[in-house]
């Protein structure tokens, strides 16, 4: 049985001007980025590559159509595709690096095989998907209303790259969803049966990471987040490595409704039902990994393990408000349609939860959470 695969070569760089140097940017490149990124450090290296601003394609997470109107305007033939930016861009990107990708929606059906044809690099400025160490890319197929993700051996980067700097200009906003996503990837991944003693080293390290550098942004100020930039970027590079080998898990597979019909960001709808999902775990099944889980929260957050959980929300509530699910504008009428949609798109999740969820059981805890 396969223990690690961590395919991309991983670099980090102190500055920006190094790894374009390293890389030797340059003609035959696309580069995908966002404008705010590419005009304060890219625009004086007088780089000589195309250079895609994705915002100009629409606003909020990725989708089937804005990935197609970019390869309208940039259907060339790259050699390289360097991605900078946040998960939007990242899994963008990895379509990019395919031979054939549109229309996007028969790709996420399988009638377009993803042959990767392009060297892809993947370079995160948000601390949350460590999409740069997986094979997956999460689009919102517009016309079907929901997220899916599409996993295949050709989307894997070459190359990722870790450069603290870039995080620097990240609103406390987007740090904070960001990385509570890469804290339940960590999670999700370290309760899936499909983990070992591998993956959760990466997967428990990411999570001591996450909740140490909160404890310390609280203690502090917000401005605390930006100095621990360079230990959030790794935390999230790490949960990657967790989740690529051992996936996610049902409260990706409940987030994605929510996510994709109230455009509410990744991090954000994730942590909206992140703890009816735990929540349900441990009523269900309160030995094996959940046990080992609650006592190393429990170490982490100096309490005893009867109190872990109470503190664990405390301190995601500072960093993150957390609202209910009508407050999203979510109907209870929507309650069984979003679990229809989940048990109909999200199998690929659902396989990697810790306790199987029937219907049942995921309306009840839509309702919990409503
Ligand atoms: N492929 C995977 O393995 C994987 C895993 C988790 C999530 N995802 C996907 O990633 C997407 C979310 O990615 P994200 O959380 O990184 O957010 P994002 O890429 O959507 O960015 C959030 C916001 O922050 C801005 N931003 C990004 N970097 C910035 C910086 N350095 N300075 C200032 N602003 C910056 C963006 O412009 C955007 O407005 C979702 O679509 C989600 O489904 C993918
Ligand atoms: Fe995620």
């Amino acid at each position: 049985m396969q223990e690690l695969m961590v395919k991309p070569t991983v670099y980090r760089y102190a500055a920006v001007r190094e790894f374009v140097e390293d890389f030797a940017l340059g003609a035959g490149d696309l580069l995908i980025t966002a404008e705010y990124i590419y005009k304060p450090v890219f625009e004086k290296l007088h780089l000589g590559c195309d250079v895609v601003f994705q915002e100009k394609y629409g606003a909020g997470e990725p989708s089937d159509k804005m990935t197609e109107a970019i390869y309208r305007d940039f259907p060339n033939d790259y050699k390289r595709i360097i991605a900078v930016g946040g998960g939007t861009i990242l899994d963008i990107a990895k379509l990019f690096a395919l031979e054939r990708f549109v229309p996007v929606e028969e790709l996420y059906d399988g009638k377009i095989v993803p042959r990767k044809n392009k060297k892809l690099v993947l370079v995160p400025t948000t601390c949350g998907t460590g999409s740069e160490m997986t094979n997956i890319a999460i689009l919102a197929l517009d016309a079907r209303g929901t997220k899916k993700g599409l996993a295949a051996e050709g989307m894997y980067a070459d190359s990722a790259v870790l450069i603290p700097e870039l995080l620097e200009s990240l609103p406390f906003s987007v740090f904070a969803t960001s990385s509570v996503d890469a804290l339940i990837h960590a999670v999700e991944s370290s309760l899936s049966p499909k983990a070992n003693a591998t993956t959760k080293l990466f997967g428990y390290q990411a999570i001591r990471w996450i909740l140490n550098g909160y404890q310390e942004i609280l203690r502090s100020d917000r401005e605390m987040a930006k100095s621990l930039s360079e230990q959030f970027l790794l935390a999230s590079n790490y949960a990657g490595i967790a989740f690529g080998n051992a996936g996610c898990a049902a409260v990706h597979a409940l987030s994605y409704p929510l996510g994709a019909k109230y455009h509410v960001a990744h991090g954000e709808s994730n942590y909206a039902v992140f703890s009816g999902v735990m929540r349900n775990y441990v009523e269900m099944k309160p030995d094996g990994e959940i046990a080992a889980f609650q006592a190393f929260l429990a170490s982490l957050l100096n309490c005893t393990g009867d109190e872990a959980y109470e503190n664990l929300d405390r301190i995601l509530r500072q960093i993150l408000p957390h609202k209910r699910l009508r407050d999203y504008g979510m109907t209870e009428n929507e309650i069984t349609d979003f679990a229809n949609s989940v048990l109909e798109n999200q199998q690929r999740l659902l396989a990697n939860n810790y306790v199987p969820f029937d219907r049942e059981r995921i309306i009840k805890i839509y309702r919990e959470l409503y």
